[in-house]
């Protein structure tokens, strides 16, 4: 209704009299009461409506939150160790504690000339034989080249190789039954084509062996490790080698 006809229909009021007067209040009261009844639903629908939908729903929150698992793995020479933190990279890492060193070409060894040097620790003498059989651990064209610590397992004297048919230095009547290492201190005695086993004297134990690389391409040999059972002089009471390192100093 515009504000022109509003006025006639005033106008036509007035000339009604009262009783016309009061009926348009009556109508005026009656579309102001509905409407704010309208207003009065619309609203409580509105409370409703957030109430049963809440606008940031928990589980919307926490889809939406990082997930991180963390586990830091390193290992080392001196055993390993492992923690749990804050970290959110997984690594895993590992190395050997022993240097690679050549030790030797293969034009250099025979079945009468061994090599002899010092590994994994500077003051830690080897020695390094052609056998001319395998043998275990053996490298080369015919896998018979090993080497073994040449320190004895007794009480530490330094033992001597003798070839197959030899006699040691120190008895002259022994006759070897095949390569071996022979202790004139107390007369132990390693046979080194079966890994450095303990064939006479008072050894408690066999000799360590060196593990040894072979280059084909150049006939280089390379010391790379050192089985058990220990360095002697470097034993911690384990029977790991790689605890005997500490305290020595590693061959470059
Ligand atoms: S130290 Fe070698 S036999 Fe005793």
């Amino acid at each position: 209704m515009t504000s022109t006809e509003r006025d006639e229909e005033t106008k036509e009021e007035q000339k009604a009299g009262p009783s016309a007067r009061e009926t348009g209040r009556r109508r005026f009261l009656k579309v102001g009461l509905t409407a704010g009844l309208v207003l009065v639903v619309v609203g409580i629908a509105g409370v409703a409506r957030s109430l049963i939908s809440p606008p940031n729903p928990p589980q919307a929150q926490e889809a939406a939150a990082p997930q991180t698992t963390t586990v830091t793995v390193t290992v080392g020479g001196s055993g390993g160790n492992s923690t749990a933190g804050a970290s959110t990279a997984s690594t895993s890492t590992s190395s050997s504690p022993f240097p690679r060193l050549m030790v030797a070409n293969l034009s250099d060894v025979s079945t009468t000339t061994p090599v002899y040097f010092n590994y994994p620790l500077q003051e830690a003498p080897n020695i390094l034989v052609k056998l001319g059989v395998a043998a275990p651990g053996g490298v080369g064209p015919d896998n018979d080249i090993v080497a073994f610590s040449q320190v004895c397992q007794h009480l530490g004297c330094i033992y001597g190789f003798v070839p197959e048919g030899g006699a040691p230095a120190c008895d002259s009547s022994y006759k070897a039954p095949g390569p071996e290492g022979y202790c004139c201190c107390h007369g132990s005695i390693y046979d080194l084509a079966k890994a450095g086993a303990v064939v006479g004297g008072p050894a408690p134990r066999p000799v360590p062996q060196v593990t040894l690389e072979f280059d084909s391409s150049s006939g280089n040999i390379y010391a790379v490790g050192m089985g058990p059972p220990t360095i002697f002089g470097h034993d911690t009471g384990s029977s790991d080698v790689l605890n005997d390192l500490q305290g020595g100093t590693l061959v470059s």
